[in-house]
């Protein structure tokens, strides 16, 4: 299919269309999800850890025990929005969603069951009822309607420190088999695409996705490469100062090796970005400047692969660290992507 009557008001092929490498999100899903709510990293050194969190970018320590630091952002009422764990340093142990109700947590127990997928309830400090499943691809996920409520930080003024960080944003994940997992997010879970790059061919194949269930751009983002694995963590910040003055602090407070990649703008999302690695290899993306999605009428945003402004909308490359390391998921080997990878690196 082809011509003006098939074509997005984002500029690409209309979503389910059979020039579009897209899929509809499920009108109906199984169960609800509201957004991505917490992160957990596997880490060697709890106190270094901490120290670059607290006092590196401004978390708030909601918790900290023996084995673990739970950290949430100023604005969070939530009680973590981020689980720091002394185990498999430098894997990813598990991304945590919140749904919308005790039954909605019961509905998503009997869809991973009917799978014949792991769905085990799980204990976990400062949330509620928590189920715990494996996805088909692998990923292990936690889902719970609830978590302990905090007082939120956000008119703490006094308290705001470096990147002084709002809240969770999104995580972006390494696929090998993308178009599967896009499937299966939007097909099965109801996640909605906001944003997507492909290839230039006559039968675009795609290559990044951007999906939401919140109504900003995204809660999770595919890119194609060795996976399973976590790409990075985002946190919003309130603005461009922001990220700059985490930059300063950083730099002059021992973490300049965590510099990544930035400040920069995405073409993508219009993203105001700073990509950090913490102690750990983990990286951490700072993130503020994205936009509404929630209209139903919201059409996919479409970016071909070699355009530079895609990644960058001032035009200079990522270094090659980005395109090729991330966070293994603990126990889960990775493998090669269906599509090979050639990033536009810097030189
Ligand atoms: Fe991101």
């Amino acid at each position: 299919m082809s011509g003006a009557g098939n074509m997005a008001a984002g500029g690409g092929p209309a979503v389910g269309s059979a020039s579009s490498p897209l899929v509809a999100a499920t009108p109906a899903p199984p169960f609800d999800i509201v957004r991505i709510a917490h992160v957990e990293l596997g880490v060697a050194d709890l106190q270094r850890s901490r120290s670059f969190y607290e006092q590196g970018l401004g978390l708030v320590v909601t918790r900290a025990d023996a084995n673990a630091i739970y950290l949430r952002g100023l604005e969070e009422r939530g009680h973590h929005s981020l689980i720091l764990r002394q185990e498999s340093a430098g894997a990813c142990l598990r991304l945590g969603y919140r749904v919308r109700s005790e039954n909605d947590l019961d509905a998503a127990q009997r869809y991973f069951a009917a799978k014949g997928l792991p769905a085990e309830w799980a204990d976990t400090p400062g949330q509620g009822r928590t189920l715990h499943v494996t996805d088909p691809f692998g990923h292990p996920l936690a889902f719970y309607a609830s978590q302990q409520r905090m007082e939120r930080r956000l008119q703490h003024y006094g308290e705001y420190y470096s990147a002084a960080i709002q809240r969770i944003d999104h995580v972006n994940l390494f696929a090998a088999d993308l178009q599967s997992t896009h499937e299966f997010l939007a097909g099965e879970l109801g996640f909605r695409t906001s944003e997507y790059t492909d290839t230039d061919e006559a039968a675009p194949r795609l290559w990044a996705v951007w999906m939401h269930r919140k109504g900003n751009v995204h809660d999770v983002a595919l890119t194609n490469g060795v996976g399973p694995r976590l790409h990075h963590v985002g946190f919003w910040v309130r603005g461009e100062l922001d990220i700059i003055r985490a930059c300063d602090v950083l730099a002059t407070t021992g973490w300049r090796a965590a510099l990544e990649r930035g400040p920069g703008r995405h073409g993508i999302s219009n993203a105001f970005f700073l990509y950090l690695r913490d102690p750990d290899g983990h990286r951490i993306e700072l993130f503020t400047g994205d936009y509404l999605t929630c209209d139903p009428d919201f059409e996919p945003i479409g970016w071909k692969l070699d355009d530079p402004q895609r990644q960058t909308l001032w035009g200079h490359p990522a270094p090659r660290s980005w395109f090729e390391e991330g966070s293994q998921f603990a126990g889960l080997q990775p493998q090669e992507p269906l599509m090979p990878v050639k990033p536009v690196v810097a030189r």
